[in-house]
């Protein structure tokens, strides 16, 4: 009798591990550090003068009131909170608010927008190469290579020099395919602080529109930086300038809600009609992956923005958060002209000019927790953990 030659199937069993993300390993070391006086400046969080990351008093009352007051939790759609949505675009589009070529929808977070934003684009052009900027967000690869487009990186920031390598970006940008899309941080750049001046975003606008690029801005820290409108200034100019625009937005810090998963993603196309149908396809691809947002930060969102004295508020909140990144900066920036570039940064991030090994020094040595390319959060530490956090990097870079 012949035996039939049946190979064995792969299992889950034969799945290889994953390297984790590095930002993951360093949370997990820095956990695992029994030093109280630890600190750690690794995190993507905001934490306020004491060190701690507090829900925002607006955000509290509006979660009473939606306790208070919702009366289902009925499905609500794969556009989610359409108010939220519609109370967001003033603040995010500013003058192009009632551009009926842009329509948007609610996502979770600003990894579910960006996700989401890239489907599009492998949906209309799977050959479509995606230049990156380097360094840029560790997550923005994977989720770029999980849809199957080519990530193309380009230099974009001279950590020695603390300065954005604008002619390489321009000259990379410009040797793009029409249909290519340039990935840009709209403000707050994570991991650098470098942000395009106005000038250096009006060159960028008009090679991408000269070349028929597709630019998708990433904004996940608007009022970080320099305010609301101020940090908004990119989005606004390409959105002039380019008949197609994607924008992957968060709201996950600047209502501080970031396990609540709040964001969302605009697009723009040359046509109200055209838009009309590429929504068709952005949600039929959110049903395909997480089918609905969830509701609560957006119904939390949605009532802050729309209450005036809950918005005020809201304003004054985020106005704190963004004033206590910036005296952090400028107190690092003051004491040394080494790390004065820290000054001219915005949002919570900036890398130091520190190699390998003097960053693993100074996790060893002082419980100084930062990534190893440098990178670290501005308000990771306490105000009282600023000035041994200074000492021990003048320390290393002495050495
Ligand atoms: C540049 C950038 N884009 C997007 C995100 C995603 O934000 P969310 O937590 O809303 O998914 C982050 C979060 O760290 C980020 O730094």
């Amino acid at each position: 009798m012949l035996t039939p030659a049946v190979t064995k199937a792969r299992g889950l069993a034969d799945l290889p591990p994953v390297q984790s993300d590095s930002l993951l390993q360093l949370i997990a070391l820095c956990d695992a550090d029994p030093r109280p006086e630890k600190i750690d400046v690794g995190v993507g969080v905001f934490r306020d003068g004491a060190g701690n990351t507090p829900i925002l008093k607006v955000m509290k009352e509006a979660e009473q009131r939606l306790l208070d007051t919702q009366v289902t939790k009925a499905y609500i759609g794969s556009a989610g909170d359409k108010r939220f949505v519609e109370l967001l675009r003033p603040i995010l589009l500013g003058e192009h608010a009632d551009d009926d070529r842009i329509a948007g929808i609610q996502t979770p977070g600003g990894c579910g927008a960006l996700r989401l934003a890239f489907e599009l684009i492998a949906t209309v052009n799977p050959t479509a190469r995606v230049l990156v900027g380097t360094p840029t967000w560790p997550n923005h690869p994977p989720i770029i290579n999980a849809v199957r487009l080519e990530v193309v990186d380009y230099p974009f920031y001279e950590r020695g020099q603390g300065a954005i390598r604008f002619d390489d970006m321009l000259a990379a940008l410009s040797a793009a395919d029409p249909g290519d899309v340039a990935l840009l941080h709209g403000c707050c750049h994570n991991p650098t602080g470098a942000d395009l001046s106005e000038d250096q975003w009006r060159d960028v606008a008009r090679v991408v529109a000269d070349r028929g690029l597709i630019p998708l801005i990433d904004i996940a820290y608007q009022g970080f930086g320099r305010g609301l409108e101020e940090d908004a200034f990119g989005v606004r100019l390409l959105l002039s300038t380019c008949d197609e625009v994607l924008i992957a937005q968060s709201c996950d810090k600047n209502f501080s809600c970031y396990r609540d998963r709040l964001g969302s993603v605009f697009l723009k196309t040359g046509s109200a009609s055209a838009t009309a149908t590429a929504m068709t396809h952005l949600l039929q691809r959110a049903r395909e992956m997480w089918s609905m947002p969830p509701d609560h930060p957006a119904a939390c969102a949605h009532i802050i923005l729309e209450d005036p004295e809950l918005r005020a508020r809201w304003l004054v909140e985020l106005a704190n958060m963004r004033d206590r990144i910036n005296s952090v900066r400028a107190r690092i920036a003051a004491a040394d002209p080494r790390l004065a570039f820290i000054g001219r940064q915005y949002g919570m991030f900036s890398m130091l000019p520190l190699s390998v090994e003097q960053v693993v020094k100074l996790r060893t040595e002082y419980g100084i927790y930062m990534a190893d390319s440098g990178r670290f959060n501005v308000v990771g530490m306490s105000d009282g953990e600023i000035d041994r956090f200074i000492a021990a990097v003048v320390e290393a870079l002495d050495a």
